[in-house]
């Protein structure tokens, strides 16, 4: 297979039939400006010819190191299929209309958690963030709420991707993909 992206929805669909829960949970690490990383995991919300999706609050950790470093790594691990996928590229914010798009077809709680979570700052009790969800729900009683501007999304522009299929005795496959001016470069590593 020389389109990486094909080979991902070949293994994407077999982890969608396989694993028990979350098949689109990938792990995402960021870095600050400096050299720090972290990372966590987020859910794969959308994949087109140019990369792949997800959704967060802006203002959130990973908001604000995407904001000084705009460069980004997923992680899939699928463990029924015992195989990971690497990604790896620059970010780009999704455009207003596809984050729209995407909150409108989130479950209304879900749409007034984005207003009500200040995601990754500090919680004095969880009783507050109770409060804040039920004052949002007295003040929008019909299902027209608006995207809050600071919750959006990002797309990962890979590339680089890696698939990793677990072989007997640790001899295990690795298929990488570079892409140059040309198109998309292939070849194996070592396990
Ligand atoms: C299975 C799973 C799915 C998650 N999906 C998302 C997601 O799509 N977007 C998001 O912002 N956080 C998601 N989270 C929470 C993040 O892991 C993380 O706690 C949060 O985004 C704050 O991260 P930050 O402080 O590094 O910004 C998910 C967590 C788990 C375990």
């Amino acid at each position: 297979m020389t389109d990486p992206f094909l080979q991902f929805d070949a293994w994407f669909a077999e982890a969608t039939a396989g694993e028990i829960n979350d098949p689109n949970a990938m792990t995402l690490a960021t870095c600050t400006k400096d050299g720090v990383p972290s990372a966590r995991i987020v859910l794969l919300k959308g994949r087109d010819e140019r990369g792949f999706v997800f959704y967060t609050n802006k203002q959130s950790r990973k908001g604000d190191e995407l904001a000084e470093n705009r460069q980004a790594a997923l992680l899939f691990h699928w463990k029924s299929l015992q195989r990971q996928v690497r990604i790896e590229g620059d970010v780009e914010d999704v455009t207003d209309e596809e984050a729209d798009r995407y909150y409108a077809s989130r479950a209304r709680i879900s749409r007034l958690g984005a207003w009500a979570s200040q995601q990754s700052r500090p919680l004095p009790e969880r009783a507050e963030l109770e409060r804040r969800l039920a004052a949002l729900e007295a003040e929008h009683p019909t299902d027209a709420i608006p995207r809050p501007p600071h919750w959006s999304g990002y797309r990962v522009l890979p590339r680089r991707f890696e698939f990793w299929q677990d072989m007997p005795y640790r001899l295990h496959d690795r298929t990488i993909f570079t892409r140059d001016a040309h198109g998309w470069e292939t070849g194996k590593l070592y396990p």
